[in-house]
Formats: C-alpha cells, structure tokens, sequence
C-alpha cells in the first residue's frame, strides 16, 4: 500500500518534559517580559512556536556524529566530510563555516558590497538586510507584488519580479549592484517558495548584467518540496536533485544551518568563486575562527553533514510541511486568516484582518503575540512592522504591508495533537478578539528592536 498520511517518519526515543502553565501565571510572565514573547522564559512555555531555528530535534545519527568529533584546532576531519556533503548536496565548490547565518551574512556583506551600492532581494530578512545596510548598501525589495497580499493564492509567492530588478538595473546601474540576494522559501512572505523558472530567468539577467546571485539557502529543501508538488516537469525528481539544481544556478550562499539541517547551532558561507573565497578566509579567521572550523565544533560540523543529508530525504520533508499544512487548514477551516498558500515553515495570521481595531502603528501583531500566549501558553513571533524596524538614516519606521504573527514549527518536535491545541488557542482567541489594545514601546533598541524591545498597554 502507498501511504497517503504525511506520518513521520521516525519514532520517539527520548522526550523532554514540558511545564503546563495557568492563566495566572502567563498574564505574570508576559507583563514581566513587556509584551514581547522573544523576552519570555522558555520554562513559561507550553508549546513553543517562537521559531524553528535551532530547535529541532536530532536524530540518533546526529547525536552518534557528535561522538565522532574531532576538536583539532586545524583541519578536523568533520570539516572535511561537511564541506564533502556540501558540494555534493548543495553544489558549491568552498565551505567557511560560521557560528550561524548571520555570521556568514556578516562576511559576504563586507567581502561584497562598498558604500553606495543596491543589493536587490526577494523580499528581507531581518539580519541580512541589517548586514547589507552596516556595509553601506541599500536594500531594495524585488519581490512579486503577490508576495505583500496575504490572500493571494500564487503558488510562487517567492519569485522575483524581473521588471522590478530591471528597473532597479536601469536607475542605478550594474555596477552598483554586487549582487541578488534570492532566498528560498521566503521567510518574511510566510515562507513561500520561488520557482526554478523564475530562478532561471534571474540567471539570465544577472549573466547580462554581470551581477552574482547569492542564495540565503537557509530553507532551501522546504523550497524544493513546493517545487516538486507545484512546478510543471519536477513531480518525479526527487528533493535532493532539485534542491541540487537550485543551488546550481547561483554563485554562493550563507545558510543559517539551525533550520532545514536541524542542528541546534550552526551555519556557513558557500562559494565558487576563487577570488571571494580568498577574500572571505580572511575575513572568518577576524570575525569567527580558522576557516577549517569557523564558528563551530567539531562535533556540530559532523552532525551538520548527517543532518544535510536527513534534510532531503522526500519522506522526512513531506512529514515536516505535512504537519505545517495539518495546522493551516485546520485554522482555515475555522475562517482564521491565514497567509496563503500555507507556507514551509509556519502558519503566519494575518493581524490586520483579525485586529482590524488597531491601526499598524499600535502593532496589532505583537499585541496578538501577546495575547495568544496568555490565551493557550503557546509562543510565537510578531513578523510585521516590529520586525521591519527602522529605517537607519531617516529614523522613520520601514513601511510593512504585511502584519504578522508567525507560529513556527520545529522539525520532528512536537505531535499532531499539539498542533490540535496550537489551533484551538487561536480560535479561542478570535472570539475575544475586539478586547485586544493596542501598544506602544517602553523601551525601543536601536537595531533589531524585536528582538529586546519592550511594549505597553496603549491607554
Ligand atoms: N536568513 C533567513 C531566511 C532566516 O530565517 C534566518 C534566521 C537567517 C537568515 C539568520 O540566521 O539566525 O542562524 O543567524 N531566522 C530565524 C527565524 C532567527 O526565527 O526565522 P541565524
């Protein structure tokens, strides 16, 4: 018989017991972190849909790999076989390990980009823009308009708008723009993949053009599974060919390896080029460590490789967005507002439909954050104008269609039945919806605000 369930495909050898909180409790712990649930401690929560970056669960493989790690300051043999498996899964020719995917960010920005230059994107993401604009670009969103209007139904909702990078060529020229930054499974467009077509089409023009694609590759599996589901002549490749093809047809990526290679810590800057290569070995051994370990242990770097490897085996991603989709529709079928399509990653609400009631300067996605915790115990993210922060010349907020709240799945951590209550907390929370207030900073860093910033209660 085929198997129609999306099952794991995998079963439980050890479980770590989780605290279940009361009412009470949550309305204490939420007014001590100032509404922002990234502050909340982790033992306060019931199920943890904060992120699903470095919390996934290893397999004994992995766990086995850490044994076999070999700490040489120099020339471990983990590197070797990590830097195999990349090449041979992802296609690019050097591996610089980094501490995670903004430590390899960090190094591309400044081995790429000179102040003045455009580093076009298929939409942001939160550390990699910052990094873009520490290094004096500025980034500009070439995304498809599709991407910025949560109900619609594109089913590449990740795709670059060649129109917009064209333009963007005209106005200020090739040789301001190093490069495109195009990620898969687009994480601020509610983890929404781009097609091989699309990303073909982007090859051509930046062949004309002489700019390089850097891939942010962090969900770059997720992204092939969508492609083998939706995109005409792949239904009988498998994850591992296509996401083969994808990494072919860009020059080098970072990868924030705590996602789809579900290693608790972790990343890496991927390069062909030799001439970059050089330049960003000079650079690791400053910021993160000699280039044959970066950022990382040994033992990471081997369980990284088996974790590459268990990433993009078709059964284990089809149980992973299987268990993502199982929470989507169970939203939708109770006319929650959801980004669609349901995405790789995450359920995204959509908080301007659900708090029409607060306008987006009073940040109803972190209002709703909020208040879903203290409704169900369970914890997510505020993905809207919050995360967009602020614009670093002007001091003004960066504009944000999309107001979200992002509940994140980790890999093979949690069972169907907590999803089950995931949805019930959002559904109850609908109901009462018209309570929630608005809010407004109490305390506002300068960068990455999301992150520590602080909310109260608008009077
Ligand atoms: N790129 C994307 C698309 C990401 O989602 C992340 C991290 C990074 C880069 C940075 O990688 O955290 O290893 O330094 N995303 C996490 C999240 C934090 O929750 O979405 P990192």
């Amino acid at each position: 018989m085929t198997i129609q369930s999306w099952a794991e495909p995998y079963k439980i050898k050890m479980v770590e017991l989780i605290k279940m909180t009361s009412r009470q409790e949550r309305n204490q712990a939420i007014k001590e972190a100032g509404l922002n649930t990234f502050l909340l401690k982790s033992d306060d929560v019931y199920i943890d849909l904060l992120t699903d970056s470095g919390c996934g669960a290893m397999s004994d493989k992995q766990w086995a790999g850490m044994m076999n790690g070999d700490e040489a300051y120099a020339g471990s043999r983990n590197f070797y076989h990590l830097e195999e498996t990349i090449n041979t899964c992802y296609s690019y020719k050097y591996t610089l390990p980094t501490h995670q995917g903004r430590g390899a960010e960090h190094i591309l920005s400044k081995i790429m980009i000179k102040p003045g230059d455009y580093v076009p994107g298929n939409m942001y993401f939160t550390t990699t823009r910052l990094h873009q604009e520490l290094a004096g670009a500025t980034f500009v969103d070439v995304i498809i308009d599709e991407a910025h209007d949560p109900s619609s139904e594109h089913l590449f909702k990740g795709n670059v708008d060649l129109g917009k990078f064209e333009a963007l060529i005209e106005r200020v020229g090739a040789e301001r723009i190093p490069y495109i930054c195009v990620a898969t499974c687009v994480n601020m467009a509610g983890g929404q993949p781009i097609s091989l077509a699309n990303l073909r089409d982007v090859r051509k023009l930046c062949d004309v053009h002489g700019i390089k694609i850097m891939h942010d590759m962090t969900r770059v599996a997720e992204n092939a599974f969508f492609i083998q589901q939706r995109e005409e002549g792949y239904g009988d490749k498998t994850v591992a060919m296509i996401t083969h093809e994808i990494c072919s047809l860009t020059d080098g990526a970072t990868m924030s390896a705590k996602k789809d290679a579900m290693v608790n810590i972790g990343g890496f800057l991927a390069l062909n080029d030799d001439d970059l290569y050089e330049k960003a070995c000079e650079l690791v051994v400053i910021y993160e460590g000699l280039h044959t370990y970066g950022g990382m242990a040994g033992r990471d770097m081997e369980a990284l490789a088996i974790g590459i490897r268990e990433s993009l085996c078709d059964n284990h991603i089809r149980a992973r967005i299987g268990q993502v989709e199982y929470l989507g529709k169970k939203l939708m079928d109770a006319n929650v507002p959801i980004v669609r399509p349901i995405g790789g990653h995450a359920i995204f609400l959509d908080a301007k439909a659900i708090l029409p009631h607060i306008p987006q300067e009073q940040y109803p996605a972190q209002a709703l954050a909020a208040a879903l915790y203290v409704e169900s115990g369970v914890r997510t993210m505020e993905r809207g104008i919050v995360s967009a922060g602020r614009n670093q010349e002007t001091g003004k907020n960066h504009g944000s269609k999309l107001e979200l709240v992002r509940m994140t799945i980790p890999r093979r951590v949690y069972t169907q039945s907590h999803m089950d209550v995931a949805a019930e907390g959002v559904i109850s929370l609908m109901e009462k919806a018209d309570r929630i207030r608005g809010l407004e900073f109490t305390y506002e860093p300068n960068c990455l605000r999301f992150f520590m910033g602080r909310f109260k209660t608008v009077e």
